[in-house]
């Protein structure tokens, strides 16, 4: 299966796609990685991989539709089955959405802590486990269907980083496990439900 991985800043998870791609025996391979801003890490891990990068800024849109529709075209040259959202800060319109499945993680078990705080939200709570939540994008903000979820403990004198820190090593791993099984044995969505395997 073709991906292409949206990133908006370090690209961690990018960077684990990236190294489970390198085994044939995946079923997939990053054909393209878009940011939504320059200058990030995540174009760097891209370069240094050999894979094409795009950049599409907001800022550079008179409106988010044509942002979106920008967007839409820069990832329709690369032809992916699968576009990947890895860390991508932005909410994805409808022209993106309409023409291809899209994978996010979310760092919190949703539909607890969506939005771009989740970790900090998640702490403030006082919540004692948390974890991250791989779904199916729809129009809205972190709500698509739940593909899979790990969880992880709230410890004691966790700070926003630390538990970040431990919610994206988890994250990185359930990610390439999940994406990896989609490329490889298809999937099936009805209602809320999403079943991986061939129908
Ligand atoms: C991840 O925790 C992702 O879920 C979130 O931002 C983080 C991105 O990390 N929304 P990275 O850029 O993949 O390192």
């Amino acid at each position: 299966a073709r991906l292409v991985v949206l990133v908006s800043g370090t690209g961690s998870n990018l960077q684990a796609l990236l190294d489970a791609c390198r085994d044939q025996e995946y079923g997939a391979s990053v054909v393209a990685v878009g940011a939504d801003r320059a200058g990030i890490e995540g174009l760097s891990r891209a370069e240094r991989a050999g894979v094409p990068a795009f950049t599409v800024s907001l800022s550079d849109h008179p409106t988010r539709p044509d942002w979106d529709r920008a967007l839409a075209g820069a990832i329709a040259e690369h032809e992916p089955d699968l576009v990947v959202s890895a860390g991508f800060m932005k909410i994805l319109g409808p022209a993106v959405l309409s023409r291809w499945p899209v994978v996010n993680t979310h760092p919190a078990l949703l539909p607890s802590f969506p939005g771009a705080t989740a970790v900090r939200d998640a702490l403030a709570y006082g919540v004692t486990v948390t974890g991250c939540t791989v779904h199916l994008v729809d129009e809205g903000v972190d709500t698509g269907p739940v593909i899979a979820q790990e969880v992880v403990p709230v410890l004691a004198g966790d700070d926003e980083a630390a538990l970040h820190e431990r919610i994206k090593h988890v994250e990185r791993a359930l990610l390439v496990e999940v994406v990896g099984r989609m490329a490889r044995e298809g999937w099936t969505v009805s209602g809320r439900k999403v079943r991986i395997g061939a129908p």
